[in-house]
This record gives C-alpha cells, structure tokens and sequence, in this order.
C-alpha cells in the first residue's frame, strides 16, 4: 500500500493514495499533525467534484479561492473527492494531474498542503489542539455501487468484502472520534447525508455512520457527491451537514424537495466553501464564481473547556 505525494515546483502538493499495491483490505488512518496559527485560529477552504482540466467554471473558482485563501490565511485545503474526471488518475504520472491540479490552483495561497479523501485505502486523519478532522470512504457503504445498478463498473481491488471493511472503518472512526479532545469535531466524506441534489441523501450513511456522529457530537459532516452548495442543521443535535461539490460541473437545476426541513441553504452552480474556527466561534462561508459570498453561518461554544 503506498501514498502517493507529488510536489510540482510550486509546493503544491495533494495527498493521494493509490491501490499501488492491494492486497490487506482494510483503509488506513493516516494521522497528519496540522500546525494552528499563532492566535490559536484554523483555516481552510472545501472544494469537491473539481478535476476538469479547466472547464465548467473550474479555472474561475480556482482563482476566487485563491483570493478567499489570502484574505484567510488560510492552513489547508479539504477536497471532498471525485478529484479527476472522468476516472480518476491512472497512476503517478497521469498528466491529468497536472491539467487539472497544478496548474488550476496556481494562487500563492493555495501552495499548502491538500487533503483528500476518496482516494481508497488510506485516509488522512488531521489533529491539532482546536480541531479533528476524519476522513471517511463512504464509497463502501453505498449498496448500489456493489450490484452495478448504475451500470458503471467500479474497481473494488483492495476492499475484499465489503462487510469486514465498512465494519472496520466504523470501528475506528469510532475509537477516533471518543479519544478526541479537540474543540470541533469534523468529519469528511465523499456521499451526502443529507442532500436535495441529484442524488440526495445517502441512507446507508444515516442507518450507519450518522449515529455516531451524534453519540460523539461532531460538529460538521461535509462532502461532495452531489455538484452543488448546500447546508442543512439537523433538528435533534448540534450537527451541520455541508456539501461542496462544485469544484467544476455544476448541476443546474437538478433539485429534489427544495422545502426540506432544516435546510439552510442550497446553491446550483459552482462555488466553494470556507471553514474558520476558533476555540470560541466556527464560521462557514459559501462563495460563488466571482467570489461573492451565497451564505454565512457561524456558531459559538463556551470557553471553559481546557484548550
Ligand atoms: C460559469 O458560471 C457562470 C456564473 O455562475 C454561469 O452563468 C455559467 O453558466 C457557468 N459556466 C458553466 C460552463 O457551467
Ligand atoms: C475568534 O475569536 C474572537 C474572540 O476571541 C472573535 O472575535 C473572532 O471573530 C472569532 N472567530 C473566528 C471565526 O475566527
């Protein structure tokens, strides 16, 4: 099993994992020790869906996020999956890495490091004093995938069984998130729990992973999947569920139940989102194109904790 890091002469770089060589079955938790500012204050910004060489808006968003970037300070950069259309990288030196990676996000403030999940079988699990932050491969969960109902087919080297591997994800997303101390808790996945996009919710996410999320109050779920903005509170916990996945093809138009409850805000075109915390206060912005800002939102937590 290998993680693939590829720096370009601009630092840029993405932490990717390949099925280089298959074989144990289960994903692996990669713990990254992510660095805070100064002020004790975290940013970033979450784009998914986006690989397109370019096209659909891709070029456009790109150069917005590098200004939000700046004006943040941004530390890192979260994408929510489905990096490169139409199927992914064929290996370290598909040139689809460099169309529609390095020289897309060009932005002094994007040369930081960018995580990703969706990338089976390693996951990147990032932990600083103020936040954690999981990946998840959500991949597995989803039956339709597995009976080729779609009609796509799809490479399951690496997964052996799909019962042993979500089992096993679970477990530790589990033991991760009840030894977590930090302040917010995040949890990042490819598949929507909640989305009125294309797709839509993702049941086998709210029968299996969204229990957890609640029992050990995570603050946000994010992900892509659907190529769209949105945001839903959840009436029954704290948590916000947040899609974005419109890094490049937008879906315009292609809207289930626009009168869902809890739903706070859904975009069609393209766009991103930025996260800024503190030990006392988590902001979410979402932008579009132009950079202008569609939604706000924040919240506040008490200051008596220990950090
Ligand atoms: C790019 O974004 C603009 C503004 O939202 C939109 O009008 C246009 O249709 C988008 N182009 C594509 C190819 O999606
Ligand atoms: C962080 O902390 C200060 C107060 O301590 C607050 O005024 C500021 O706006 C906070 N929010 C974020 C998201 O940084």
């Amino acid at each position: 099993m290998a993680v693939l890091c590829r720096r370009n002469m601009a630092y840029l770089y993405l932490v990717l994992s390949f099925l280089l060589c298959s074989g144990f079955g289960f994903a692996e938790l990669e713990k990254f020790e992510q660095s805070i500012n100064g002020d004790g204050s975290l940013s970033f910004l979450v784009i998914g869906d986006w690989g397109r060489r370019g096209e659909f808006n891709q070029s456009e968003v790109a150069l917005q996020m590098g200004s939000v970037g700046e004006k943040l300070g941004i530390n890192f950069v979260v994408s929510t999956g489905d990096n490169f259309y139409d199927d992914g990288l064929s290996g370290e030196d598909d040139p689809a890495f460099e169309e529609s990676f390095s020289k897309i996000y060009t932005a002094q403030s994007l040369q930081k490091q960018w995580y990703s999940g969706n990338f089976p079988l390693h996951y990147p699990y990032l932990i600083t004093k103020l936040a954690e932050i999981f990946f998840i491969d959500t991949t597995p969960f989803v039956k339709m995938y597995f009976t080729n109902e779609e009609g796509h087919t799809y490479d399951w080297r690496g997964v052996k069984s799909r019962k042993p591997y979500t089992a096993n994800l679970l477990k530790d997303l589990e033991v991760a998130l009840r030894e977590s101390s930090a302040k917010w808790k995040i949890v990042i996945g490819h598949h929507a729990i909640r989305s009125i996009g294309h797709h839509g919710d993702t049941e086998e996410l709210i029968n299996r992973v969204l229990p957890l999320l609640k029992t050990y109050n995570v603050d946000f779920y994010m992900n892509g999947h659907d190529h769209c903005l949105e945001h839903f509170s959840d009436k029954e916990s704290p948590i916000q569920f947040l899609t974005s996945g419109a890094g490049s093809k937008a879906w315009r138009g292609d809207v289930k139940e626009k009168n869902r409850d809890g739903l706070q805000f859904f975009y069609d075109g393209q766009g991103f989102m930025s996260v800024e915390l503190n030990r006392s206060e988590a902001k979410i912005v979402f932008y579009d194109v132009f950079g202008e800002v569609l939604h706000k939102w924040s919240t506040k937590k008490e200051l008596h904790s220990s950090i």
